[in-house]
């Protein structure tokens, strides 16, 4: 299935390292990340849940859940996890799903042929609590992911839905984002946006990021 931003984000049940997760149930009012590799007791792929265990407070803060999912099954998944946290110095306490049936991966098109049959490549859905998909990443398995990146991607998600800015090229929470090029009226500007603009272009406005 092919899935596309904006889309409703497929509701699915599946086995998992906490038992059974109904998708959307377990969304409940907040974000998620969802996100697939390949296999267990592989060396990126324990790097990367390790590093995405280490930052829980950093998705708490942004009200995301995380849940992971690979074709391997639940037991696997939790013998696993005592390597992570071994190696990784940390507590993976986030949900992986056991997707032996590949009901999810296939869900979400995260089984890309080309690259391997049976396993899933990296896969990232950002998932607003509207249950619309918002963001979706692609890695090939050999790439593990920059959660950093992520967590951008997520704060200008949230900034952006709250005022009519977009975020620039390589932006960070803090600096300057961009007015809609729709926003023209001057008073509707000056009242949206108290701590003023700088306009280069009339379709290429700066200002402080309003929530700084
Ligand atoms: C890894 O996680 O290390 C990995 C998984 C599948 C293919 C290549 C690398």
């Amino acid at each position: 299935m092919s899935l596309h931003l904006g889309d409703i984000a497929p509701d699915f049940t599946q086995d998992s390292t906490i038992g059974p997760v109904a998708f959307h149930k377990w969304i409940g009012p907040h974000w998620v990340v969802l996100f697939s590799h390949p296999a267990d007791y592989t060396p990126v792929c324990t790097t990367e849940l390790g590093s995405a265990a280490k930052l829980m407070e950093e998705f708490k803060r942004r009200d995301v859940k995380v849940l992971a999912v690979s074709v391997d099954p639940v037991d696997t998944h939790k013998d696993w996890i005592k390597d992570i946290d071994e190696t990784q110095k940390t507590h993976v306490d986030f949900p992986i799903l056991g997707d032996q049936d590949r009901k999810v991966s296939l869900l979400y098109d995260m089984i890309h042929p080309k690259q391997n049959d049976t396993l899933t490549v990296r896969s990232v859905f950002i998932i607003d609590p509207k249950k619309v998909i918002r963001t979706i990443l692609t890695y090939p398995a050999s790439t593990g992911r920059e959660f950093g990146e992520i967590f951008r991607v997520i704060d200008s998600l949230q900034l952006t839905d709250k005022y009519q800015v977009a975020t620039p090229a390589n932006w960070h929470s803090g600096d300057d984002v961009v007015i809609s090029p729709a926003l023209q009226d001057k008073a509707a500007l000056a009242a949206k946006f108290p701590k003023g603009y700088r306009e280069i272009k009339p379709y290429l406005r700066m200002t402080p990021q309003p929530t700084h």
